[in-house]
């Protein structure tokens, strides 16, 4: 009786196990061969109320309809999962033969061009680079400029104070004084950077970058200087371009200068870009001021130098024909885009 009953549950099982069409219903034929109230667990129960001779026999049946069940649920439970796999593979997979999407492209923003290749010129020339400081002392940008406190040519440059002695520098020149306090000469220094004036209109930025050269050594002329910048503004602008210099005033350069190239939209002729002058002013220039070499502990009796600072915004708006230096700040990918 309980032979029959055991072949017809296993017979029964494998049937249910092997029509079976997912996890769950495996799982339900599980409990109801296994479960507290399963087929298989009733009839073990029952083994008691066998005699001692059939329950080895029935003992060793039950067993081995169990281990066959089990073995059967676990292939099936296998097969499905295996199943699942193959699903997700076939669903995820990736067709790398698809054209890729567009991928944009970055590219230099101007100023960091022009720094990028009046750097180049000037290393080329023989310039070590430097930086300093955009939170600068008064001391640095002014006094040892040769800009005492109070002095008119201070208002020159419109600066933005932190506190008495704490300014956002108003020029790159505050580096030529730390530099000439840690270099013994003969040395060429150039330093790029941004610097900061509440000056805010279509030519002027409250930042704006400027790009400072110095060179001290032993007889040191404005000869040296006016070929120096000729050399520089042919290799930026072109080996046509023209250059002029006019006499000015900085505190910190005796004789003083500012240079003109020659328009590099309309080669001089006039046009919108000059504003038909055919020049554009460029960048102030000069032989340092002795008093300036003292301050920093350089003797003026043997040591002389020039110096001269760019403005790379102006530069960069000449090469790029841009009117107005806000785009350069606006960070409009529109424009930047232009740029490329
Ligand atoms: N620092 C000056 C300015 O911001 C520019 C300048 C003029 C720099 C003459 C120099 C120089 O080094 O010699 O207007």
């Amino acid at each position: 009786m309980i032979k029959e009953e055991l072949i017809n549950i296993n017979q029964e099982a494998e049937k249910e196990i092997e029509s079976s069409n997912d996890l769950k219903t495996l799982n339900e034929i599980r409990i109801k061969i296994f479960g507290k109230s399963g087929s298989i667990t009733i009839l073990s129960k029952g083994m008691r109320d066998l005699s001692n001779d059939d329950r080895p026999i029935i003992g060793a049946l039950i067993n081995e309809v169990r281990s066959n069940l089990e073995n059967k649920l676990k292939q099936k439970e296998e097969f499905f999962k295996n199943q699942e796999l193959l699903n997700k593979l076939e669903n995820e997979k990736v067709d790398i033969t698809e054209p890729s999407k567009d991928c944009e492209i970055g590219a230099l923003h101007p100023i960091a061009r022009v720094i990028d290749k009046l750097t180049d010129i000037c290393v080329e020339l023989g310039f070590s680079v430097v930086e300093g400081p955009e939170v600068e002392t008064d001391y640095y940008n002014f006094e040892a400029m040769n800009i005492p406190k109070n002095h008119p040519s201070r208002d020159m440059q419109d600066t933005f104070f932190i506190s008495e002695n704490i300014l956002l520098r108003s020029q790159t020149s505050a580096v030529q004084a730390r530099e000439m306090e840690v270099r013994k000469p003969p040395f060429k220094i150039i330093c790029p950077g941004k610097t900061y004036r509440n000056e805010n209109d279509s030519t002027h930025s409250p930042i704006f970058h400027q790009l400072e050269g110095l060179v001290v050594d032993e007889k040191i002329s404005m000869a040296d200087l006016k070929a120096m910048l000729t050399i520089i503004m042919k290799k930026l602008f072109g080996e046509d371009t023209t250059i002029r210099f006019r006499p000015s005033f900085f505190p910190f350069t005796e004789p003083s200068i500012e240079v003109d190239v020659s328009c590099p939209n309309c080669h001089g002729r006039g046009c919108s870009t000059c504003k038909g002058t055919g020049m554009l002013e460029l960048l102030g220039a000069g032989i340092v001021n002795p008093k300036v070499l003292e301050i920093s502990g350089i003797d003026s009796k043997k040591y002389s130098g020039f110096a001269f600072g760019f403005g790379l915004d102006r530069t960069a708006m000449i090469l790029n024909d841009i009117n107005n230096i806000r785009y350069f700040y606006k960070n409009d990918v529109r424009f930047l885009k232009q740029m490329k």
